[in-house]
């Protein structure tokens, strides 16, 4: 049979997502509701409007993925919500509605880690055999960690300071990317990604390759980000059609600083790669590296990691670009390998917890 079938509920930020999928991992019905025009007029999540328009849509989210599903709550065995970690007040959109469907349907609920859910994704869609690496980047979020068990994450390194995509969309809009028309309603990520295709001398233009020294795996874009900012304020600038003030070499800009984010984050995943080496944590000749959120959708940085991967004999993998962002189904998804792999986790409280660290 194809049971469980499993609603999955997504809050944790700005996307109101659902999905239903078989037991295979087959989508049945999805939705999401993407809040990222909207927090772009703000330069960044906005958690009080988050929070609204997560109210205005979660019910219509659900209703509509049981409609394109043909299924009715009849037919869902589990509800899974993300219970962390996130924005409280959107995580308690979602976990509110999730146990208001849980008591009137009588279902049970299966809390989920937002971060294990991006990781794990990558397994939808390619036979991804555990334990493997995972480096998970995003506009919340930028850490390395070992999957040992569907249930079982080591947490080996995380930002000191800033997310990449954080980084990635203020200075986007220091730029005024964003007003250009070519980028209007475009994520900062992935307008500097396409403007960087555009340059033509990247080096004028020198970054640090941060924390160089430190043997750990952790990461820092502070320092980028303030490079970044002076590269900017130093060059000359004009006023284009729009009224903005722009520098003529932002291709070139927006290049060298795609390239210096990739560099540190290669070089901080190079370091987890030697780590699990040297203490044995892959088994056998499988070296396989995850590498989902947000920032994953960048193919220049994506295409980085590949290469450091491929230097250790590693396979680099990641979701396709749809599921790298946040979204319903990784949440469904989630909960059907704790099934299959029957771990005690499904059981867990359902409790929020905005700030959940990865792994123990
Ligand atoms: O995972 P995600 O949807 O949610 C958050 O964690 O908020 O990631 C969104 C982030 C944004 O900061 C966006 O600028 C970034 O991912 N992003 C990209 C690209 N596409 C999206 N960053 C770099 N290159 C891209 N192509």
């Amino acid at each position: 049979s194809s049971s469980p079938i499993v609603l999955g509920i997504e809050t944790s930020c700005d996307d109101t997502g659902c999905a239903i999928l078989n037991r295979r991992g087959d989508i049945l019905g999805e939705t999401l509701f993407s809040q990222t025009v909207v927090h772009l007029r703000y330069g960044g999540v906005n958690p009080l409007i988050a929070r609204d328009m997560h109210r205005e849509n979660i019910e219509k989210a659900v209703f509509k993925c049981l409609e394109n599903s043909s299924l009715s709550m009849d037919n869902i065995d589990a509800i899974a919500v993300t219970v962390k970690p996130g924005l409280l007040i959107s995580l308690e959109i979602g976990v509110k509605y999730a146990k208001y469907l849980s008591k009137i349907y009588k279902k049970p609920l299966i809390p989920i880690h937002h971060m294990e859910a991006h990781a794990l994704a990558a397994r939808m869609f390619q036979d991804i055999q555990l334990p493997f690496l995972t480096l998970l980047i995003s506009g919340g979020n930028c850490l390395l960690a070992f999957v040992r068990e569907i249930d079982d994450f080591l947490l080996l390194g995380d930002t000191l300071d800033n997310s990449p995509g954080e980084v990635f969309d203020k200075a986007a809009r220091r730029m005024k990317l964003r007003n250009l028309p070519e980028y209007s309603g475009i994520a900062g990520g992935r307008a500097i990604e396409m403007a960087a295709k555009k340059a033509v001398d990247p080096f004028q233009f020198d970054f640090p390759l941060p924390l160089n020294r430190n043997r750990d795996c952790n990461f820092s874009f502070s320092g980028l980000q303030d490079s970044f900012l002076r590269h900017l304020l130093h060059k000359e600038k004009y006023h284009n059609i729009m009224g903005d003030e722009i520098i003529p070499e932002v291709n070139d800009l927006c290049a060298a600083f795609q390239l210096a984010m990739a560099e540190h984050i290669a070089h901080r995943t190079e370091r987890a790669i030697k780590y699990c080496e040297m203490t044995n944590l892959f088994r056998g000749d499988v070296k396989n590296i995850v590498v989902s959120g947000g920032v994953a959708c960048n193919d220049f940085i994506f295409k980085s990691i590949e290469c450091i991967g491929n230097k250790y004999g590693c396979k680099v993998f990641r979701p396709p670009p749809k599921l790298c962002t946040d979204n319903g189904v990784m949440i469904a998804w989630n909960a059907l390998e704790k099934l299959k792999h029957k771990s005690d986790s499904v059981n867990e409280p359902l409790e929020i917890n905005p700030t959940a660290p990865l792994g123990k």
